[in-house]
């Protein structure tokens, strides 16, 4: 049976795993879970983000649940970077699968967009670019301060990301991907982008392809979300479009993600897009279905595709019952999606 580590984290983190394992439990009983106290609490207490120790026990699970890391309490960066990004890199989870769907019997805010036109992915560079953490700053705190941020871009990690890309449009009916980048100004990590899409392009004559320019992209995911079926993109880039993709789609709180890294090699990594939501957490508000809708993603991970079907199916009765401006109850949506799941 299946081992998953859980790191529920901070803010609104722990309430919505816990509607995840619930779901887990329903389709999926005798899963392994152990959960790992890591995020704002650990560090306070004992100065800890990633332990070494933890790091490697983390490495001996088939995947990581994760709810969301980051706390007010905690300077930026410490456990996004300190954790977070260095789970990501240290597991080589270079694709960052985000998909979204304007689910049938659901109203997204675009009048011009009807439920079930947008069924898109974006397949986000994991382990690269302005997340690198490459840079450095000069003369702190003095009028003279410099600060440089740059991005790291290797033929190696976006070929591979594009690769994956490609193959996962291979699989989809519409079997079209779309490059998303700004090759008019970052001509240098631009220009690599392009020339590994076109090289990657060319083994796909069944796959059509289109390029845009990220201001461009942003604009049509909130004009025309319904235009995209694959779109592979750089690390910050697919970060920005995502929120406005899970916008689009009917909000944050439906946003799911995996962290995979597709050799296998090591354990990919489950979250929802969204983070800790300090504004929320505590009330019991948070929508769990993010969260529910990434452990989907880990149980056809682990080669469970019929309970991921389940999950997903489930999350589909739970939005087309819910009625507009209703709020909600983190606990109770848990209770009927487990309760939907093995029905
Ligand atoms: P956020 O996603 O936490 O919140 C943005 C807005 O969306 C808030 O108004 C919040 O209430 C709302 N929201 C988020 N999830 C929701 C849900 N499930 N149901 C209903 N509403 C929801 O982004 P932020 O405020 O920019 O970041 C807060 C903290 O989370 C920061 O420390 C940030 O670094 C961290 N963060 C972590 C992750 C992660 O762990 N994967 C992702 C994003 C942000
Ligand atoms: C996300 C988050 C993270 C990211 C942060 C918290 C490091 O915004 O998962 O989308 O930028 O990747
Ligand atoms: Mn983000």
């Amino acid at each position: 049976m299946a081992r998953i580590a859980v790191v529920a984290g901070d803010g609104i983190g722990p309430e919505v795993v816990a509607q995840a394992r619930k779901v887990i439990d329903a389709v999926l009983p005798g899963v392994e879970a152990t959960e790992y106290d890591l995020g704002a609490a650990r560090w306070h207490r004992t100065g800890e983000v990633l332990p070494d120790s933890v790091l490697s026990e983390l490495a001996g699970h088939d995947a990581i649940l994760l709810g969301a890391v980051g706390d007010p309490t905690v300077p930026p960066g410490v456990l996004e970077r300190g954790l977070l990004l260095k789970l990501r890199f240290a597991f080589d989870q270079y694709v960052n699968l985000r998909p979204s769907r304007l689910w049938p019997g659901t109203a997204g805010p675009l009048a011009n967009v009807k439920p079930g036109e947008v069924d898109l992915v974006v397949v986000r560079e994991g382990t690269e670019g302005l997340y690198a953490g490459a840079g450095g700053t000069l003369h702190r705190d003095t009028p003279a301060e410099v600060a440089t941020e740059e991005s790291l871009n290797t033929r190696h990690g976006v070929e591979r990301v594009i690769r994956d890309a490609f193959a996962r449009a291979g699989r989809r009916e519409q079997r079209k991907v779309t490059l998303v980048h700004k090759t008019n100004v970052l001509t240098h990590a631009g220009s690599l982008w392009a020339r590994a899409f076109e090289a990657v392009a060319a083994e796909h004559p069944d796959v059509t392809t289109e390029y845009q320019h990220v201001d461009a992209a942003a604009m049509f995911l909130v004009t025309q979300p319904q235009r995209y079926d694959v779109v592979v993109t750089d690390n910050l880039f697919g970060d920005i479009l995502t929120d406005i993709a899970a916008a689009v789609t009917g909000g944050i709180g439906l946003a799911a993600s995996g962290c995979i890294n597709p050799d296998g090699r090591y354990p990919s990594m489950f979250e929802p897009v969204h983070g800790s939501a300090p504004d929320i957490a505590g009330k019991g508000v948070a929508d769990p279905v993010a969260a529910v809708l990434s452990a989907a993603l880990l149980l056809d991970q682990l080669g469970h595709p019929e309970a991921a079907a389940r999950v997903t199916d489930a999350v589909a009765t739970e939005l087309a019952s819910r009625a507009p401006g209703v709020p909600l109850n983190t606990a109770e949506v848990g209770d009927r999606l487990a309760g939907y799941a093995v029905a």
